[in-house]
């Protein structure tokens, strides 16, 4: 419904602006705004994303909305309010929370994602519902912001939190968005190649950083976007990263040096494995073959087998006629 749906951001955009009063100009908010501060976020990064604060009350916004003639029902379906089931009576949804707005690609709050500020609650980031106006899959956080710097720098950055994109846009790079705390969807990155082709991974160094490095790049090499992957140090994340050693390390040693997908591929198969050792290092090789395999373009399987070849002083004929035997072995 059109008019249901203009309400709704019309609901979320007033929200947003209460929120970011309540940060920064109320004693309420005063012990956000200074965990903000004290994480190295700035008052001009604190304007820029528009942050705010939801008090520690059950009914304020529910209040609020109602005292200025929104249909409660209406601003639950939004995921600002959730409805008791005993009572039936509608209660905040964020409660003392510190509040990033999430806007839509051409600007509109359509969501929100409320931080916790003590490490004993969870979930860290609770995040607004699916909703006639917010689709997860189909929207990248700070795309908005981000899209004409990425049309002009002919790069996007791409990370896995909020805090890593803001970081990074205080550091000089305001061409970065994320996913929205899941995987890369097909929607999301056919979004993104619609405005650039070329995509920097900057995702955790952690399992799940990596897992979801290898699965987003290649959904954005199926849609035609040329990948690179930087992993952070482990144990840091982007913004971590960035506070500790400052932006001209994070553009020289992280972005400066992201890698190709197959490099990252083959980073990653050596972990662990010992190539000292003949058979570790046998193994190491198949596996390698078996992902030069896979790839697309003639060319690129040349260029690795070359690398391998040199690398382990075996012959690129050897390593072709093995690369032969798993292919038909994979027919049998
Ligand atoms: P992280 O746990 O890496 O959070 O999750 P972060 O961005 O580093 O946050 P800080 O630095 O602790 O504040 C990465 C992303 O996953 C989503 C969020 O989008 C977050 O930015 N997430 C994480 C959730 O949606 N819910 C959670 O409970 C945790
Ligand atoms: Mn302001
Ligand atoms: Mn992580
Ligand atoms: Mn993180
Ligand atoms: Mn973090």
């Amino acid at each position: 419904h059109q008019n249901e749906m203009s309400i709704m951001i019309e609901a979320h955009d007033l929200l947003k602006k209460f929120y970011h009063h309540l940060l920064v100009n109320t004693k309420e908010g005063q012990e956000a705004l200074d965990y903000l501060l004290n994480r190295g976020f700035t008052k001009e990064i604190i304007e820029q994303f528009e942050i705010g604060y939801s008090l520690d009350s059950w009914d304020y916004i529910s209040k609020f909305l109602h005292k200025r003639g929104y249909s409660l029902e209406l601003m639950e379906k939004a995921g600002l309010l959730v409805k008791k089931e005993d009572t039936g009576s509608f209660l905040d949804r964020f409660r003392n929370r510190i509040m990033f707005p999430i806007w839509d690609y051409q600007g509109k709050t359509i969501a929100f994602s409320g931080r916790i500020l003590t490490s004993n609650q969870e979930p860290k980031y609770l995040n607004s519902p699916e909703t006639p106006i917010f689709n997860k899959s189909k929207t990248l956080y700070n795309f908005h912001q981000a899209r004409m710097h990425i049309r002009k720098k002919e790069q996007v950055i791409l990370f896995e939190g909020f805090a890593d994109v803001i970081s990074a846009t205080k550091a000089g790079f305001p061409y970065s968005i994320a996913s929205m705390g899941t995987s890369l969807t097909e929607e999301q990155a056919k979004l993104i190649r619609r405005n650039v082709e070329s995509v920097i991974l900057c995702y955790d160094s952690d399992q799940a950083g990596i897992d979801a490095a290898l699965r987003a790049s290649k959904i954005l090499s199926d849609v035609g976007c040329y990948v690179r992957i930087s992993l952070m140090p482990e144990g840091l994340d982007p913004d971590d990263y960035i506070k500790k050693y400052g932006s001209e390390k994070f553009k020289n040693d992280v972005i400066g040096a992201s890698i190709t997908q197959m490099a990252f591929k083959m980073q990653y198969l050596r972990r662990g494995k010992n190539l000292q050792d003949e058979g570790e290092r046998m193994r190491y090789i198949e596996e390698v073959l078996k992902e030069i395999g896979a790839l697309d373009k003639a060319v690129e399987r040349e260029h690795y087998l070359q690398q391998i070849s040199s690398e382990f002083s075996v012959s690129l004929e050897a390593l072709k006629e093995q690369q032969a035997q798993f292919n038909k072995s994979e027919f049998k």
